[in-house]
C-alpha cells in the first residue's frame, strides 16, 4: 500500500481516480490544483503524485519541479489531455517517472502506477543498502571507519547528485580514483560510462585526441573518425586524473568544453553538445601552480567548485586494521589460501609511516599473504617496511630490563633466516635483501651452513 496524491482540476477525474486506487488498497488523497497539492505535500510524505498537466496557476510541470525540491524521492506520473510529444519529452526531462494521455484506459494507468511504485521500492532498498554499508564502514568499495572517512562518505553522497565539477585532492595512493568512482556510482549517472584519463601519462597530442576525438583525415593516419571521451562518456562521467600535469594549451580547451558543454572533434567544423560530468584529481598543490602561471586560474576556479580532500593514511590510523583485514581477505581469496592477521602484524602495520598511503598498505599485505603459508597468521615481520620506512620498532623494554646484545643477535638471526628462505638459499640474493655486502655477511654463511647441517 502506498500513499498517493491525485491532482486534477476536474472533480470527475479526482473521483474516478480515487475509486480506482482505493480499490487497489492505496491511501489516496486529492487536490484540485497545484497550490493545494504543494500544501498537502508540505504537511506529510506521499509516495507518488498523479497529476494533470494543464491546470490554472501552478501546472503539473511546475508542481513536479516543486514537489521534487521538497522530496527528491517522490514519484510523479503526469496526465494530460493535450499530450503532445513535446510535453511528454519535457516531462521526462524534468524527471517525471511516467506519463499518460487522457482519456486513458484505467488498466493502463494502474500498470504505470504499479511500475513506478516498484521502481521506487528498488531505489529506496538500494539506499537502505548503501546506508547499511556506510555504517559498516564501506561506500562503493571504499573502506573507512575513521571520523575523517565517514565525513568524506557524507560529502560524496551530498555532492553525487550535483552536476558541478569536483576537484579531489590528496597524496598519492589515498584513494582519489576510488572516490571519483564512488561519486559516479552514487549519482544518477551510475550505469552510464565512467572514463578515467590520466592527463600526466599522455603526450599533448594524444591527450587532445583522447579527449576531443577527431574526424577522418584530421591528421596523417586518421583513416576513420573517432569520438573523444567527452563524447563517448555522454551522460556519464570523465575522471581527469593528475589534472595538474595537463599542458596549458589543453587546459584552455578543456575549460571551453566545461563552459559551453560542447565539443569539437579535431579537424571538425561544428560542435556537438555533450552532457558529461567532469571529476578531476591531483596530488599537487594547484594554488602555487596558479600563482606561478603553471595552471590557469579560470580553469582552477571552474574545476574546484566542489573541493574534496582525501586524508592521508597517517591522519586516520584507526582505518589501518580495517583496511588490512579487507586486503588480507582480498589476497587470500585470490591465492586460495586461508591466512589470518596476528595482533603483532596489526601493531606493526599501525605503526608505519605509509608515505605511499593505502596503495603501499595494499602492496604490503599482498606481499605478506604471498609469504605466509596456508592456515598461518601473517607474521609481524612481513608487515614491517623495508629500510625506507623503519617504523616498526619493538622498543618496549620489559620491567626487568633487556639484554640488548642477545636481543639484537636474535633479531639478526631471524632476519638472516628469513632472507635465506626468501632467496631460496641463494646467499647473494639473501645478502642483497638485507642490503649487506655478500662477502662480509658471515652471518649469512654461518646461517646457511647451519641450515645445511640441520637438513642433513
Ligand atoms: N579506502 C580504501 N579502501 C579500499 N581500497 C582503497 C582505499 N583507498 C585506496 N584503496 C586502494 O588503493 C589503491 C590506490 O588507490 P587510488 O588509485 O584510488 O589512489 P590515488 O589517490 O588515485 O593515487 P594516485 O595519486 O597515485 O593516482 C587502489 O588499489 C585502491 O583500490
Ligand atoms: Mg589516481
Amino acid at each position: 500500500m502506498a500513499k498517493l496524491l491525485i491532482v486534477d482540476d476536474e472533480a470527475g477525474y479526482r473521483k474516478v481516480l480515487r475509486a480506482i486506487f482505493e480499490d487497489e488498497g492505496h491511501d489516496v488523497a486529492t487536490a484540485s490544483d497545484g497550490r493545494a497539492a504543494l500544501a498537502h505535500l508540505a504537511k506529510g510524505k506521499r509516495d507518488l503524485v498523479i497529476s494533470d498537466v494543464r491546470m490554472p496557476d501552478i501546472d503539473g510541470i511546475e508542481l513536479l519541479k516543486k514537489a521534487r525540491e521538497q522530496d527528491p524521492d517522490i514519484g510523479v506520473v503526469l496526465m494530460t489531455a493535450f499530450g503532445t510529444i513535446e510535453t511528454a519529452r519535457e516531462a521526462f526531462k524534468l524527471g517525471a517517472d511516467d506519463f499518460i494521455q487522457k482519456p486513458f484506459n484505467n488498466e493502463e494507468l494502474k500498470v504505470i502506477v504499479k511500475r513506478t511504485l516498484e521502481k521506487q521500492a528498488i531505489i529506496s532498498e538500494n539506499r537502505a543498502f548503501r546506508n547499511a554499508q556506510r555504517q559498516m564502514g564501506t561506500l562503493s568499495n571504499i573502506v573507512g571507519q575513521s571520523e575523517k572517512m565517514l565525513e568524506l562518505f557524507r560529502m560524496i553522497e551530498a555532492v553525487a547528485r550535483e552536476r558541478s565539477t569536483i576537484l579531489i585532492t590528496g597524496e598519492s595512493g589515498t584513494g582519489k580514483e576510488l572516490v571519483a568512482r564512488a561519486i559516479h556510482e552514487q549519482s544518477d549517472r551510475a550505469g552510464k560510462p565512467f572514463i578515467p584519463i590520466n592527463c600526466g601519462a599522455l603526450t599533448e597530442t594524444l591527450l587532445e585526441s583522447e579527449l576531443f576525438g577527431f574526424v577522418k583525415g584530421a591528421f596523417t593516419g586518421a583513416n576513420a573518425g573517432r569520438a573523444g571521451v567527452f563524447e563517448s562518456a555522454n551522460n556519464g562521467t570523465i575522471f581527469l586524473d593528475e589534472i595538474g600535469d595537463m599542458p596549458l594549451s589543453m587546459q584552455v580547451k578543456v575549460l571551453r568544453v566545461l563552459q559551453e558543454q560542447k565539443v569539437r572533434r579535431i579537424g571538425a567544423n561544428d560542435e556537438v553538445p555533450v552532457d558529461t560530468r567532469v571529476i578531476t584529481a591531483t596530488n599537487r598543490d594547484l594554488g602555487p601552480m596558479v600563482e606561478n602561471g603553471a595552471f590557469r586560474q579560470d580553469l582552477y576556479y571552474r574545476v574546484s567548485v566542489i573541493p574534496l580532500h582525501v586524508p592521508s593514511l597517517r591522519e586516520r590510523r584507526d582505518d589501518i586494521p580495517h583496511l588490512a583485514e579487507h586486503f588480507m581477505r582480498k589476497f587470500s581469496a585470490r591465492s586460495g589460501k586461508n591466512v589470518t592477521l596476528s595482533d603483532g602484524a596489526v601493531a606493526a602495520l599501525s605503526g608505519r609511516q605509509w608515505k605511499g598511503n593505502v596503495r603501499e598498505l595494499e602492496h604490503t599485505i599482498e606481499r605478506a599473504v604471498a609469504l605466509t603459508g596456508d592456515g598461518q597468521p601473517i607474521a609481524a615481520e612481513h608487515c614491517c617496511g623495508n629500510g625506507a620506512s623503519p617504523a616498526y620498532r619493538r622498543t618496549e623494554i620489559p620491567a626487568d630490563g633487556i639484554h640488548l646484545p642477545a636481543f639484537l643477535n636474535g633479531l639478526e638471526k631471524e632476519y638472516v633466516e628469513e632472507a635465506l628462505q626468501r632467496a631460496a638459499g641463494n646467499q647473494t640474493r639473501a645478502a642483497a635483501l638485507l642490503q649487506i655486502p655478500v662477502h662480509s655477511s658471515h652471518r649469512v654463511h654461518r646461517e646457511r651452513r647451519e641450515r645445511k647441517c640441520k637438513n642433513g
